[in-house]
C-alpha cells in the first residue's frame, strides 16, 4: 500500500499547495490525480467529437471510449451489465432521476421512507417530485449516531413503496448496514435506493452483494472530475420507468404528438453527455482499483481511530463531536464543535452570517477560518443535512473528512489547531 506522501506525488495540486497543507474537506470534493487530468486532456486533444451521432472514425472512437468508461465503472460497483449504469451530473441528479421517474408514479396513500441522517439531495427531490397525498417518513437515529432500527421497523408498512437511505452519513460518518437494510426493505416489498455518495469513494461497494435496486454516487468525490455522476439501477426497474429529461438521444422516434423512448441507458441520458467526465471518472476508478478499495477503507479507519483517540486525550473541555465511536462502523468523517450552539441560542439565519462566541462556544465558521490560517481546510455549516443538525440540537458543525492522501500528521495538526482556536477564543 502506498504511503500518503507517495499518493500525494500523483496529485499536482499538492505541488501548488506546498508541503504541510492539510486538505480535510474530502466529503465535499476530492483532488484529482495526474492520470485523471491526462485522461480528460487526452479526450479533448485526440478524440473530441459527439458520441453516437457520427458515422466517422473520430466519433466512433469517442463512442467506444464512452462505452468503455461505462463498463469499467459499472464493473467497479459490481454490476455485470454496463447498461444498468446511467451517467448523470452528480449524485443529486441521480437521486432526482429516481425520485422523479419512480416517485411521480406513486398514488395518494403510498409512502416513501428516508432517514433523518440524509443529505438534502435525498430529501428535497422527494419533497419536489412526490404527488400530493404521498407521505414522506423519516427513520430516526439513536443517541450514538446509528440508524435506529426500531424506528426503521416502526415506519415500514404495507404502504411503503420506496425506502431510500444513505450508505455513509456525510456528517456523522455512520456506515449503515446497507445489505441488511436492503433485505428488510425487500421483505416488506419496497424498492431500495442507496445514496452511495460517501461510500463508493471510500470502501468496496458491490450492488449485487448489497442487493440494492438503485445506487447513486458522484465522480468528483472519488478523484474524478466534477459534473459527472452515476445512477445504477436494476434493469427490470429501469426499463419500466418513464424518462427524467427529454431531448436528443433519449428517443428512438419523435412525432408531432408523441415520442418513442430509446433503450436503457440512453433513455435516461438526454442531450450531449459529459464524455470527458465519464472518461475521467473511469481513470479515477482505475487509480482507486490499483490502490485497492480495501486499502482505502483500512487507511481511513486508521485515521478515524487516531482522531477519536486524540479527541479522548484532548484537554479541550468544550470539544464535542458526533457519530459512532466504533471505527468499524464509521468512515473518515469527524464533525465537531467547540461548545454547543443550539438553534434556540440564535436565529439560524443570524448564525449563518455571524462571527461570534456564544457562552463558551465558538461558531464553526470561526473554527474553519482559524484553521484555514494554519493551512488546514475543513468545512463548517449544516453540511446539506439541516434536519440532522437540528436533530442533533445544533445549527452547524465543523467537519474534517479524510482520503488516501491524508496522513496521521494531518490529524495531529488538526488537533493542535483546534486547541489553538479554543485557547484563542477563551483567553
Ligand atoms: C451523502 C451525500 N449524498 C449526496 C450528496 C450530493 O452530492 P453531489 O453534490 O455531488 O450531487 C452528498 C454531497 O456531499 C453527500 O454527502
Amino acid at each position: 500500500m502506498l504511503t500518503s506522501d507517495e499518493v500525494k506525488q500523483d496529485f499536482p495540486i499538492f505541488e501548488s499547495l506546498g508541503d504541510g497543507y492539510a486538505y480535510l474537506d474530502n466529503a465535499a470534493t476530492t483532488h484529482k490525480p495526474r492520470s485523471v487530468l491526462e485522461a480528460i486532456n487526452d479526450f479533448y486533444s485526440n478524440q473530441n467529437s459527439n458520441v453516437y451521432r457520427g458515422i466517422y472514425r473520430l466519433s466512433e472512437d469517442a463512442t467506444d471510449s464512452y462505452y468503455r468508461a461505462r463498463r469499467n465503472i459499472s464493473d467497479f460497483i459490481g454490476s455485470r451489465n454496463p447498461d444498468t449504469l446511467i451517467f448523470t451530473r452528480n449524485a443529486t441528479e441521480s437521486l432526482n432521476l429516481v425520485a422523479s421517474s419512480l416517485g411521480r408514479g406513486l398514488k395518494a396513500g403510498d409512502e416513501v421512507l428516508i432517514s433523518i441522517m440524509e443529505h438534502h439531495s435525498n430529501i428535497v427531490p422527494w419533497q419536489l417530485w412526490l404527488p400530493e397525498g404521498v407521505k414522506l417518513r423519516y427513520v430516526d437515529i439513536d443517541s450514538d449516531g446509528y440508524l435506529d432500527m426500531e424506528s426503521f421497523q416502526d415506519n415500514l408498512n404495507g404502504r411503503t413503496k420506496i425506502v431510500s437511505l444513505v450508505h455513509e452519513s456525510n456528517l456523522l460518518g455512520t456506515i449503515n448496514d446497507a445489505r441488511e437494510l436492503s433485505r428488510i426493505a425487500h421483505d416488506n416489498g419496497s424498492i431500495f435506493i442507496l445514496d452511495g455518495a460517501q461510500s463508493v469513494p471510500h470502501m468496496p461497494v458491490d450492488v449485487e452483494r448489497i442487493g440494492c435496486d438503485f445506487l447513486a454516487f458522484s465522480g468528483h468525490k472519488m478523484l474524478g472530475p466534477m459534473g459527472i455522476g452515476c445512477l445504477y439501477g436494476r434493469m427490470e426497474l429501469l426499463e419500466g420507468m418513464p424518462p427524467f429529461l427529454g431531448g436528443g438521444e433519449m428517443i428512438r422516434e419523435v412525432y408531432r404528438d408523441r415520442s418513442v423512448w430509446n433503450d436503457v441507458p440512453q433513455k435516461f441520458e438526454a442531450g450531449t453527455p459529459n464524455v470527458a467526465g465519464a472518461i475521467g471518472l473511469s481513470a479515477a476508478v482505475n487509480y482507486l482499483r490499483s490502490y485497492g478499495m480495501e486499502n482505502v477503507r483500512a487507511h481511513e479507519k486508521n485515521l478515524i481511530r487516531k482522531t477519536l483517540k486524540m479527541e479522548e486525550e484532548s484537554k479541550i473541555n468544550e470539544l464535542v463531536s458526533y457519530g459512532p465511536r466504533n471505527p468499524d462502523n464509521r468512515g473518515g468523517i469527524f464533525s465537531f464543535n467547540i461548545g454547543k450552539i443550539s438553534p434556540i441560542d440564535l436565529e439560524s439565519e443570524m448564525l449563518e452570517q455571524s462571527s461570534m462566541k456564544i457562552g463558551s462556544a465558538v461558531h464553526p465558521h470561526d473554527v474553519a477560518s482559524s484553521l484555514d490560517r494554519e493551512r488546514i481546510a475543513v468545512r463548517s455549516g449544516h453540511h446539506c443535512a439541516m434536519p440532522l443538525t437540528h436533530r442533533l440540537g445544533v445549527v452547524a458543525t465543523s467537519r474534517a473528512s479524510y482520503y488516501i492522501y491524508n496522513s496521521e500528521s494531518d490529524v495531529e495538526n488538526l488537533f493542535q489547531a483546534i486547541e489553538n482556536v479554543a485557547v484563542k477564543y477563551h483567553e
